[in-house]
């Protein structure tokens, strides 16, 4: 199936209802509060996240996922990432995470890291996709409901 054409571009401020609204419409995911969201905007790094816009038959943009990474010295930590559900396997969480990889490996980064849920083999399936390899795990890492975590890693080092 050809992918759906979305434009990638650099998260803003007013972004962020419209990503709560996308994390929401996953019952699975940890759920931040609004607040935190607006904390990460206010840190400088969070502008390494961006948003896949939709431009809808009508002519507006709609937002359908986005990626919330974070680089400091030669890490990149992917923080969170989704796709609203009704678009979800159309190819977009593709073009966001290589996004992500690029703006890491521009920044200097040497590796890419993530936590799963260690029950979410659609994201881990999307993960090995793209070479990431288990690298460990957390004990209980995650609450409602208390999950272990895969710590998967990608080497961008080249
Ligand atoms: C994981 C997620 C971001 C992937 O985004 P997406 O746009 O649906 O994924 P894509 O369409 O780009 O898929 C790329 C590849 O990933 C794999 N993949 C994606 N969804 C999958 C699924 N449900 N089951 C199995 N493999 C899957 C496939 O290999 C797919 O390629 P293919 O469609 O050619 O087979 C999306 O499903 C999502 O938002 N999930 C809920 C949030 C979440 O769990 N985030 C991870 C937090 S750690």
């Amino acid at each position: 199936m050809k992918a759906l054409e979305v434009r990638i571009r650099k998260v803003r401020k007013s972004d962020v209802d419209r990503i709560v609204d996308i994390e929401r419409s996953w019952h699975h995911l940890s759920h931040w509060s609004i607040d935190s969201y607006y904390r990460l905007l206010n840190d400088d790094s969070f502008t390494s996240s961006f948003v896949a816009e939709l431009e809808e038959e009508s002519g507006s943009n709609s937002i359908v996922g986005f990626v919330i990474f974070h680089i400091a010295a030669d890490v990149s930590e992917i923080y969170n990432i989704a796709v609203e559900n009704g678009h979800a396997r159309s190819g977009i969480g593709k073009q966001l995470m290589t996004a992500a990889i690029e703006e890491s490996a521009r920044r200097k980064a040497r590796k890419v890291i993530l936590e799963v849920r260690k029950s979410n083999n659609p994201a881990i399936n999307f993960y090995l996709g793209f070479t990431f390899k288990i690298a460990g795990e957390r004990k209980s890492y995650y609450s409602n409901p208390i999950e272990d975590a895969y710590v998967m890693e990608l080497d961008i080092s080249d």
